[in-house]
């Protein structure tokens, strides 16, 4: 298959419109979208992925007023959740309408709707015929694409559209609140931070992760995520050095400790996240074999670039 690159929104919607998978810039991360109504378009997405098919799809709409296109009923959390952060980096999980076919709630009673704050996205989904169904743009188990080269590169001849943008600001994957329950939980962390989520909605709690053999709350907590190639080693304060055995590369907020063949310190957290999964990519591409990642204080996005962290290492 021939990937078309573009510029132009309304080109990349006509592709989906005839129902093709397009990868799309958004704030989070890039994501690749089939209409959301059309299972088999829908298809094409777990297919050039090679994504496990029990793990459900965000749906993006172009504008707050239709989160009701795919959810049956927006209760208060929801409804105060949209009023502040839709548009923005935030998926709320709500019960879903009949017409979201269960090849994109992967079976679920309920739908994941975000409505992304980003232009070319917004004008891209707008003249979309329906909502647009996608999971983050890369092949499973890599890291989450921030710019459209890395799309490309995963994606290329396998998807009929690539939307070009910048790269994504933010850089890791919307926060997502499960409304459809009561307490609303928290299942995946991102730029809106808890601390921000309980000034809207006080009685939020956060999801606890799942174990092995349980029943996930958010399906796609089961799988490896976010991983380089290169093994990940964690620590809460930078070494002074590195051993020098083999290629090892530093991210953190702190000095670079001696011996690192590539380092990148990060001046903030906003940093942190936006390059994270950037330099995962670089190090790769160079033939880093460890990645010693600093962990950031758990708090505002710091709990995000935390939870990839741990993920990443496995
Ligand atoms: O920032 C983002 O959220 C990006 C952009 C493209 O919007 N999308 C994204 O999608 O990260 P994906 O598929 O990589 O991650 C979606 C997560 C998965 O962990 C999935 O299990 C969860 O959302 N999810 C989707 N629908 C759900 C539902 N009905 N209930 C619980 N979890 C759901
Ligand atoms: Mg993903």
């Amino acid at each position: 298959m021939q990937t078309l690159v573009t510029d132009k929104p309304e080109e990349a919607a006509s592709h989906l419109n005839r129902g093709e998978t397009v990868a799309f810039p958004t704030e989070t991360v890039y994501g690749l979208g089939a209409d959301a109504f059309n299972p088999d378009a829908v298809a094409g997405i777990f297919r050039a992925k090679g994504r496990p098919s029990d793990n459900p799809l965000i749906v993006h709409v172009a504008s707050p007023d239709r989160v009701g296109e795919v959810a049956r009923e927006i209760n208060e959390a929801a409804q105060r959740l949209i009023e502040r952060y839709f548009p923005g980096p935030l998926t709320i999980v709500l019960k879903k309408r009949d017409s979201v076919p269960d090849i994109v709630s992967a079976g679920l009673p309920t739908v994941g709707v975000r409505c992304p704050a980003h232009s070319q996205a917004a004008e891209f989904l707008r003249h979309c015929k329906h909502p647009v169904a996608a999971p983050s743009a890369n092949v499973s188990g890599r890291p989450s694409p921030t710019d459209w080269k890395t799309v490309y590169h995963d994606l290329g001849g396998k998807i009929a559209c690539l939307l070009r943008g910048e790269p994504s600001t933010i850089g890791l994957e919307s926060t997502i609140v499960d409304c459809s329950v009561k307490p609303p939980l928290l299942l995946r962390s991102g730029a809106i931070s808890l601390e921000a989520l309980q000034e809207i909605v006080p009685d939020i709690k956060v999801a606890t992760t799942c174990r092995e053999g349980e029943a996930p709350k958010s399906p796609g907590q089961k799988y490896r995520h976010y991983s380089p190639e290169a093994e990940i080693i964690l620590v809460e304060t930078a070494p002074s050095s590195l051993p020098t055995e083999q290629k090892a590369a530093w991210i953190g907020l702190s000095t670079p400790p001696a011996g690192a063949t590539k380092s990148l310190q990060c001046h903030d957290l906003d940093e942190y996240a936006r390059v994270l999964f950037g330099f995962f990519r670089t190090c790769d591409a160079e033939g880093i074999r460890t990645i010693y990642c600093e962990l950031p204080p758990e708090e505002g996005i710091g709990r995000a670039i935390r939870d990839r962290l741990v993920k990443a290492a496995g």
